[in-house]
């Protein structure tokens, strides 16, 4: 800890109050952690910029101001509701007061884009294999819904991913709609050329910030992942291709434990310098806590633009939200999730779905945060593949609405 409260500034008396609400609370982030308090002190020092982000004056505009009860849908352009009724005046869009500005809720984005994985994560780890036409149809609904964002699927090996073995017809069968974008896993060059010629538009690489959970998902070295990832970035950037980039285990991994976020920071910025326009930071086992979440942010953010930055959190220990929440306070505002809360990951043995995207959604529009999502058809499309699998939505924000109004 001596580092750690060393490397916090000194705050002068006349902002004591509301600096000191922020200086706890970065304390207290910083000192949990997965198994033990991480050791911070090589990561980069706490700058007054920083801090200034977390002080009252940046709080955001109140709900007047903000128009929130009045969204515009991407594809009515009608104001809307959330809810089909409105008796539940918490269920409202917008629904947050000054109080967002006393001292906890502030300088949060007015808009987050949600990338939804549910195709690709939350398919690829389903026991029985999804018939490629439930996938494409799901995916559908979810467009309909107002995602701009749909991982599709991945062009990986079907002797280690069977599940998503139908990638070329799932990327045939999607219909193409203006201004969505459906990027789709390519593990090396073989994969991209085949999403290439099934004509996907974007895809993403997924390294690892943890060695032995590289060798499980890639059966290979980190450093070797990023060599196969350069020449796929070459080949998408003469194809004119957007690429995204993945870091699996950013704040533990199973085999190895707690990942220091100097070891995220590098893969990141590897991913960012060689050329990946996002860098999706995946929480791979769902063990980050508000407080490890932020330390390998902070390391993250030193070398790669926080515009750049999307947040992907596994729900295994319910901690996906409170993450979510802290990122969105350090300026991120792309968020992965997954519908009704599907997935895992086939190498990460118990690890549990990503954070559903309809909880995502409620937690943001109760923020007044702008998604362009209608809650009611995402739950529409999670209820789709729910019923699909044979089982309740992993949505605590589904089970709750609909409890309401059956
Ligand atoms: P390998 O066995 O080391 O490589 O697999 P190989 O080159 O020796 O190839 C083995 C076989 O796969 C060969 O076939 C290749 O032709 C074939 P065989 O000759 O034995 O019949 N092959 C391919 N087939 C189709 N498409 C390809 C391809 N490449 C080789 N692109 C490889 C290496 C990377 C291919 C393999 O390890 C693999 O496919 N891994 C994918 C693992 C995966 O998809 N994991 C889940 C996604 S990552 C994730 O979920 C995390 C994330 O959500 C973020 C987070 O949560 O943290 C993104
Ligand atoms: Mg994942």
């Amino acid at each position: 800890m001596t580092g750690l409260l060393s490397s916090v500034p000194y705050i002068p008396q006349s902002r004591v109050r509301s600096d000191r609400v922020c200086f706890e609370f970065v304390v207290r982030l910083r000192m949990s952690s997965l198994e033990e308090p991480l050791g911070l002190g090589d990561l980069p020092k706490l700058s007054i910029n920083r801090l200034e982000r977390f002080s009252p004056s940046a709080c955001r505009a109140s709900v007047d101001d903000s128009n929130t009860n009045n969204y515009k849908h991407r594809n009515g352009g009608n104001n809307q509701t959330i809810f089909h009724s409105s008796a539940h005046s918490w269920h409202m869009q917008g629904q947050y007061t000054d109080s967002s500005c006393n001292g906890v809720l502030w300088d949060l984005p007015r808009f987050v884009k949600i990338v939804e994985v549910g195709p690709r994560d939350g398919l690829q780890n389903e026991k029985n294999t999804v018939p490629t036409s439930v996938k494409i149809e799901l995916i559908h609904k979810l467009v309909a819904s107002g995602l701009s964002v749909v991982e599709a699927t991945s062009f990986v090996s079907p002797k280690w991913v069977p599940q998503l073995a139908d990638a070329k017809d799932v990327v045939e069968g999607i219909k193409h709609v203006p201004d969505v974008r459906f990027p789709v896993l390519t593990p090396n060059l073989r994969g991209f050329e085949a999403a290439v010629a099934a004509g996907a538009k974007e895809v993403a690489v997924f390294a690892s910030a943890s060695e032995s959970f590289s060798k499980s998902n890639l059966n290979c070295t980190i450093k070797e992942s990023l060599v196969r990832y350069r020449d796929v970035v070459t080949s998408a950037k003469i194809h004119g291709i957007r690429i995204r980039g993945y870091v699996s285990c950013v704040v533990g991994c199973p085999v190895e434990g707690t990942i220091h976020p100097s070891k995220v920071a590098y893969v990141a910025k590897e991913l960012y310098d060689m050329g990946c326009s996002e860098i999706s930071l995946g929480d791979t086992i769902g063990v980050g806590t508000a407080g490890s979440v932020l330390a390998m942010l902070e390391a993250v953010m030193s070398f790669v633009p926080v515009d750049k930055l999307a947040v992907h959190f596994h729900d295994t220990y319910g901690q996906a939200l409170a993450n979510i929440l802290v990122s969105l306070q350090l300026g991120i505002n792309i968020v992965d999730s997954s519908v009704s809360g599907l997935g895992g990951c086939p190498y990460a043995k118990g690890a549990t779905g990503n954070v559903a995207t309809e909880d995502v959604v409620y937690m943001l529009h109760g923020l007044g945060i702008e998604t362009n999502v209608d809650l009611n058809k995402l739950m529409d499309a999670g209820d789709y593949i729910s019923k699909h699998l044979g089982r309740q939505s992993g949505s605590k924000t589904t089970t709750a609405l609909r409890k309401l109004t059956t």
